[in-house]
């Protein structure tokens, strides 16, 4: 039998969740205004003080031990035990904002890709491998990559069209030049501090985007190398931007491009390669981006490889709970 709870958020009337949906999803389908990314305890986006009631939280791995003193949770991570009341966590530099802006360009360059560029109203300062919440008129708000460099007044995003899925199918089909968005960014931590090491980057599909933005930071420091950039798709009709990522890499002494299809020609995945590539990382950072098991099975592989923990930095594309 289901247990009820009340939540309160802030100075908002307090919502009614039960134990088993997570405190993000008891706030969504209540229509509370609440911040999140990934919906799988990876971002902190949806970071909250606990300031009342208990609650059985799942992974609250990716708050800081002075984040967990100052009572934070994760929402997306934590059912109610009690009645509840949250505090949104005090802002600091570098938290999310919220910002509004305009669809700029729509390209379609694939059957199921569809790649936008949006005006936003003000400058978002963000890390390489970071992303943002993005709410058009299309479907429920997702967390989407930047695959643009930071601080510049266009972003770019790549958006895989999931089949049956309720964003990304309905831009592709949709997205118009002129449409508005609001983004709320930057979230995410799979960004390195240093980036003057060797650098491995790992992804498929749309996990090129997060690179294409690790990319051009690479190139304005003026990386001397070695950086290796493996993406796997299904088959070459996913490519896309091909030719511009290969210019990138160019521009960069010691780089190598490497390309790998599961489904045609030799049937390859980018675990099958990656050894060969590079075959210790001992020493090297290592972005990884796209689907959540490749991320799992690279994040298993690597550390055989002789990398550090610290210097792995992992987006695994997870879907949404809603
Ligand atoms: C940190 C982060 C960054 C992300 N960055 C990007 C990005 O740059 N580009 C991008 O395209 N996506 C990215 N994603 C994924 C994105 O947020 C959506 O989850 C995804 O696009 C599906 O949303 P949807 O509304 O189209 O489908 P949904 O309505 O959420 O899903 C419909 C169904 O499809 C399944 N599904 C979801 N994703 C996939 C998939 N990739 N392949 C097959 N089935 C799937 C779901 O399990 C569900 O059953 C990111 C996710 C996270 C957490
Ligand atoms: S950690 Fe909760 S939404 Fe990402």
């Amino acid at each position: 039998m289901l247990k009820y709870y009340s939540i309160a958020l802030d100075d908002r009337a307090p919502i009614t969740g039960d134990h088993v949906d997570t405190l993000l999803k008891s706030l969504l389908k209540a229509g509370e205004p609440v911040t999140y990314g990934c919906g799988a305890g990876n971002c902190g986006a949806c970071r909250y003080v606990l300031a009342q009631g208990e609650v059985d939280q799942k992974n609250d791995s990716i708050l800081s031990a002075s984040q967990r003193e100052a009572g934070e949770i994760l929402a997306c991570q934590c059912r109610p035990l009690s009645d509840l009341v949250l505090q949104s966590p005090t802002r600091q530099q570098g938290d999310p904002v919220t910002l509004s802006g305009q669809i700029t360009r729509v390209e379609r360059p694939t059957a199921d890709l569809v790649k936008l560029r949006i005006k936003l109203e003000s400058l978002l300062d963000f890390e390489p491998g970071q992303y943002g919440l993005l709410k058009t008129p299309y479907g429920p708000a997702r967390p989407y990559s930047f695959a643009s460099p930071g601080g510049q007044p266009v972003v770019e995003f790549h958006i895989r069209a999931v089949p049956g899925g309720k964003t990304g199918q309905a831009l592709y089909e949709n997205a118009n030049r002129g449409d508005p968005i609001e983004l709320t960014g930057p979230m995410g931590n799979a960004y390195a501090k240093d980036l003057n090491r060797p650098i491995c980057m790992i992804a498929t599909g749309t996990g090129l985007a997060p690179m294409k933005s690790v990319l051009a930071r690479l190139i304005q420091i003026q990386h001397p190398g070695p950086v290796r950039l493996i993406w796997g798709n299904r088959s070459e009709q996913d490519l896309y931007e091909v030719r511009a990522i290969q210019a990138m890499m160019d521009s960069i002494d010691d780089a190598k491009f490497v390309q790998v299809f599961s489904r045609e020609g030799a049937c390859q995945r980018v675990t099958d390669v990656l050894q060969s590539e590079v075959p210790s990382l001992m020493g090297w950072t290592v972005f990884c981006a796209g689907n959540p098991d490749m991320v799992r099975d690279v994040e298993g592989q690597v550390a055989l490889m002789g990398l550090n923990q610290e210097n792995w930095h992992a987006d695994p594309f997870t879907a949404a709970e809603d």
